[in-house]
């Protein structure tokens, strides 16, 4: 392929994007994008606002102002919230512009001439109150087929039913929570049954390259059939199509397009306009949709898989005109936040724009960069934590990447006076060796003195080690490729201690030079590699060494350099100038986290995310811990407690007494499977009584995240009865 066109899904412009979006459609794509620019391949990546459909008119009663105020704010909110996150769109562009209207319309107009759409006149809910038709998300009722009561408008999220709207039972609007009536309406069908055997030959190509979770949704689709859909809504607010030739002006009136049919468009308006802001030809965006040699690539989350692997493709095809389609889809699943779904509404949300207030500094944007990719929902959901953050950012990226960065330039500022070491006759051998051992990986240089196995053990894990990067990046598997990143700043790390250059400066100054040589190398190998990550620090790094500075910014294409292929090289000349970088990484605090912690969900929630070994402010001392006497303890008897849900009764053997525990362990354990169990028990707690019954002591047991509880056992039950537990 020639060129990639990458798209990621166009955000609502309705409200702030959420660090789930983030991890979702936009910094995979960002990812992916930088490292091919950083291969030199030409690439466009456009992206722009969604800004039709009744979720803005929603959003602009609710917050009692108009369509384009509500636009206006969230479109440039979010534009500037991603530009801080390092997005490189090429453009970020938006719907509500004329450019749009225009291409939304021309697809109308040819697919009504090519016949593709029939009018006709049907019966639909419309909410008296709200005074308008009722889109399919906001009804809500009992499902026809399994009496579910929270059933959608066309859809049951429990049986996976489609079905007419007016087949809903109970029909409830969301809008004002009024029951709906049945009013007939005109509307234009597109016909997508037509193109089911297109589809399916379509996916099928497909079946080897596209992920199992963007398959098996597509495929479930098309087994259900293809049916055709209305692409107009009775609507104020978006697409009007009563100016469009041939279309007859009194049904059209006061139609406006569906908001999937015109917002998958906006990607290729945001090409034209991206290419008009370029000064570009008129009809370079044709290079990029209309052109075989162009591989595209559409960003999504899991809740837009049909509309690109089906509805868009139905479109493009059907258009004609050489429209390319999607090569691959990589949706991933959902992120959530500690341990819970994203909720606007509940408080459980980290908006990206309030995560920058927090943390403005470049360095903690890619730290939450590193962080998400990190846990990508590529197969399956994810969850981002805070304590994850703190831990990612303090023992990955201070730790191992910073730390190394930080010894080199420190070692060669005072050494070297900041230059690249000069290697000795001795060791310039090893500028050939090193070539031949990254360009043959079957090649292994004879040891001797001026190449050691050290040496070569760090060139093949940087060598192999960017291999692996890329095939990962080929395969959209972008927690791998990042693991195997930072598994090549661990091997500079691990070679900087192994070498011991604090030593051999003394001993064998010759070594020494070539130990740090390698050293500033590897600093110019690692701000490449992790450039689509960490493109903030990358470009620190890069200036720090007086090197051209490509991290795969937007709009680089004229390059044509292939900076990855460079990255196992040596690039540095001896005796070049190294300044040190600033400050890279700065380690975050428990506070700092507990503080993000408290402004979550309300104080339930929070405090069960507080109370572990995190809240210094808890702290207790050994003396503390010593107060209670833990023993082991084996079950003799096991019984449930009658009328108790919760509650078994246990006779245990604590050696030289027994005694009776009631435990709450009955949702999670028979009381046949615990008898003969060796168990851990507080033996010095005050009697108390439950259900009339008295227990003397209390057994331990993990509760893990889940709500399952399991007791804790020593390790070896040969430790016996009545053993100190410490
Ligand atoms: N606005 C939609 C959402 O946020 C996505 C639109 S993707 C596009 O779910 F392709 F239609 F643009
Ligand atoms: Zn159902």
């Amino acid at each position: 392929m020639e060129r990639t066109l990458v798209t990621s899904a166009l955000p609502y412009a309705n409200g702030f994007i959420h660090l789930g979006h983030c991890a979702g459609a936009y910094l995979p794509a960002d990812i992916y994008v930088r490292y091919l620019r950083l291969k030199g391949e030409e690439v466009l990546y456009v992206c722009g606002s969604d800004e039709h459909g009744v979720a803005i008119t929603i959003a602009a009663d609710k917050e009692k102002t108009t369509p384009q105020a509500i636009i206006d704010k969230y479109h440039f909110a979010n534009m500037e919230a991603f530009g801080k996150l390092g997005l490189s769109f090429d453009i970020f562009s938006r719907t509500s512009i004329q450019e749009h209207h225009e291409t939304a319309k021309e697809f109308f107009g040819d697919f009504l001439k090519k016949g593709l759409l029939t009018d006709k006149e049907e019966e639909q809910f419309y909410d008296p109150k709200a005074k308008m038709f009722l889109p399919d998300r906001y009804v809500e009722g009992v499902c026809p087929n399994c009496s579910y009561d929270k059933a959608r408008g066309d859809q049951c999220d429990s049986c996976g039913a489609y079905y007419n709207q007016l087949e809903l039972k109970n029909p409830k609007s969301l809008v004002s929570g009024e029951t709906p009536v049945v009013k007939s309406t005109v509307h234009w069908y597109l016909q997508f049954n037509l193109f089911q055997e297109f589809l399916e030959t379509y996916i099928e190509g497909h079946s080897h390259d596209w992920k199992d979770n963007v398959l098996q949704q597509t495929r479930s689709w098309l087994k259900q059939g293809l049916a055709e859909r209305a692409i107009t809504r009775d609507l104020d607010w978006g697409v009007h199509i009563d100016g469009i030739p041939g279309i007859d002006k009194d049904k059209a009136t006061g139609k406006a397009l569906y908001v999937w049919f015109d917002a998958v468009l906006g990607y290729i308006t945001a090409t034209k306009v991206w290419a008009k802001e370029q000064n570009l030809d008129i009809n370079e965006w044709k290079k990029w949709w209309q052109n075989d040699g162009t591989r595209y690539l559409a960003f999504i989350g899991k809740d837009n898989i049909v509309f690109h692997t089906l509805i868009f493709p139905a479109m493009l095809h059907a258009r004609g005109e050489n429209y390319i389609l999607p090569d691959n889809v990589p949706a991933n699943e959902f992120l959530n936040l500690e341990g819970q779904k994203f909720s606007k509404s509940r408080n459980w949300s980290i908006d990206l724009k309030d995560f920058i207030i927090d943390f403005p500094e470049s360095n903690y944007i890619d730290a939450l960069r590193y962080t998400l990719a990190m846990s990508f929902p590529e197969t399956k959901d994810a969850d981002f934590t805070w304590k994850d953050f703190q831990a990612r950012n303090n023992n990955e990226l201070a730790d191992i990447v910073g730390n190394f960065i930080n010894r080199t330039a420190h070692f060669v500022s005072k050494q070297y006076d900041s230059k690249v070491p000069i290697l000795s006759d001795k060791y310039k051998p090893i500028l050939d060796e090193w070539n031949k051992i990254v360009e043959n990986k079957d090649y292994v240089p004879v040891f001797n003195d001026s190449i050691s196995e050290n040496d070569y053990k760090l060139i093949r894990s940087l060598s192999d080690g960017i291999n692996l990067v890329f095939d990962n990046y080929n395969r959209f598997r972008f927690r791998d490729a990042l693991t195997e990143t930072m598994n090549i700043a661990r091997a500079a790390n691990k070679y900087f201690n192994d070498e011991e250059p604090w030593k051999t400066s003394k001993s064998d100054p010759e070594k020494c030079a070539k130990t740090l040589f390698i050293c500033c190398n590897l600093i110019y190998s690692i701000a490449v590699i992790f450039a689509p990550i960490l493109p903030f620090t990358s470009k620190k790094i890069l200036e720090a060494l007086a090197q051209e500075s490509n991290t795969g910014e937007a709009n680089t294409n004229h390059k044509h350099i292939n900076f990855w292929a460079n990255a196992s090289k040596l690039n540095l000349d001896q005796g070049s100038q190294l300044n040190k970088p600033e400050l890279l990484f700065v380690k975050i605090e428990d506070e700092t986290v507990q503080k993000q912690i408290l402004k979550l969900g309300d104080n339930l929630e929070k405090s069960k995310i507080l109370v572990d070994e995190t809240n210094i402010t808890n702290l207790i001392t050994i003396d503390d811990f010593k107060k209670i006497k833990l023993r082991t303890a084996r079950i003799l008897e096991a019984e449930n407690v009658p009328k108790s849900k919760k509650l078994i009764k246990l006779q245990i053997d604590l050696g030289n007494e027994k005694r009776q525990i009631l435990a709450g362990i009955a949702e999670h354990y028979k009381p046949e499977e615990l008898i003969g169990k060796l168990v851990v028990v507080v033996a010095n707690l005050q009697p108390a009584k439950l259900m009339g019954l008295e227990s003397q002591g209390m057994l331990l047991a993990a509760n893990g995240a889940d709500g399952n509880l399991t007791l804790i056992h020593p390790a070896d039950d040969g430790v016996g009865i009545a053993a100190e537990v410490r």
